[in-house]
């Protein structure tokens, strides 16, 4: 099976941890590179955080460490979803493995350019890196095949009324993406707070390898949803997408992330109805097949060790 070579760009964060581990053991993904951005916690967290899990499952993709902060605006963090850790509930070992040399932007570019097919980019926490990337090399667009991120709604927000967290933290960014011609496809709220594991299944991770122990205990702290209800896997929903995209429904809209708003600042006007006019710049994911997704998850968790 030809794998598909994909970058991921996140703040792990207890829903990137699964889907990093996702990612990893899926046959159809090759993970060139990780890089880490300010986003659940700060960038010093979230990079130790993936280190920490390369050295879990003893993986060495390199990890480059990303922006500090947001291109603009102080950064919030999300600490009461994640725990001050940002993947509390479980003690893991010092991470064997340090950062490469060069940041995030830079080590995105030089892996796009060393790669002989344009490249995937996985986006699972804030666009900094992304919009750092685009602005210091726009030329390394022909060698993005897409972007499909974990970001964005449709509707309700869920870091303020209408503004996801990933868009929320890094509006300015999350505009330069979405204007930038890029193919996006975009997992917002609409799929994500759909995508549930549920109590059942939660209880049987800790018997299931050694990465369902890790994740129990760290989901033991998450607070999207509960284990008593059933926990929201945003980020793995993007995993889902790339390996299963027959378990979405997506429509091309054109989507403006809002920059300006008093109370509206990052949310993603998803033009559905096309009152716009403007040409759809995003696939946008409006519909998951749930069960679908629950299955693969149980599938893909069970190749890890
Ligand atoms: O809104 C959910 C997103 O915000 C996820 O990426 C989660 O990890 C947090 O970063
Ligand atoms: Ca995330």
């Amino acid at each position: 099976m030809n794998k598909l070579p994909v970058i991921i760009d996140t703040d792990p964060g207890i829903d990137d941890a699964v889907a990093i581990a996702a990612a990893l053991y899926s046959p159809e993904l090759d993970v060139k590179l990780l890089t880490t951005v300010c986003g659940n916690v700060s960038v010093e967290k979230t990079t130790r955080n993936a280190l920490q899990l390369m050295t879990f499952w003893q993986q060495s993709v390199p990890v480059a460490r990303g922006a500090a902060a947001p291109l603009l605006r102080p950064a919030r963090d999300a600490a009461s979803v994640h725990g001050e850790s940002g993947m509390a509930g479980y003690h893991f070992e010092p991470a064997q493995y340090n950062t490469i040399d060069k940041p995030a932007f830079q080590a995105i570019y030089d892996c796009l350019m060393a790669s002989d097919t344009a490249m995937t980019i996985v986006t699972i926490g804030p666009l900094t890196n992304i919009a750092l990337l685009l602005t210091q090399y726009p030329e390394c667009k022909s060698r993005i095949k897409r972007v499909v991120m974990m970001g964005g709604s449709s509707g309700r927000g869920n870091l303020t009324p209408t503004a996801e967290f990933n868009m929320a933290v890094d509006p300015e960014a999350a505009a330069h993406v979405f204007n930038s011609g890029l193919d996006i496809v975009m997992c917002g709220l609409d799929v994500t707070n759909r995508a549930i594991l549920t109590p059942e299944y939660l209880a049987r991770l800790p018997v299931l390898n050694r990465t369902g122990k890790m994740l129990h205990d760290i989901f033991s702290h998450y607070r999207s949803g509960s284990m008593e209800t059933g926990l929201r896997m945003h980020d793995l929903t993007a995993i889902a997408f790339l390996v299963r995209p027959a378990l979405f429904r997506t429509q091309a809209c054109f989507v403006a992330v809002e920059t300006q708003g008093e109370y509206t600042s990052g949310t993603t006007v998803v033009d559905i109805e096309q009152h716009s006019g403007k040409s759809a710049n995003a696939e946008v994911a409006l519909d998951i097949d749930v069960a679908g997704f629950q299955k693969w998850v149980a599938d893909v968790l069970a190749l890890a060790p």
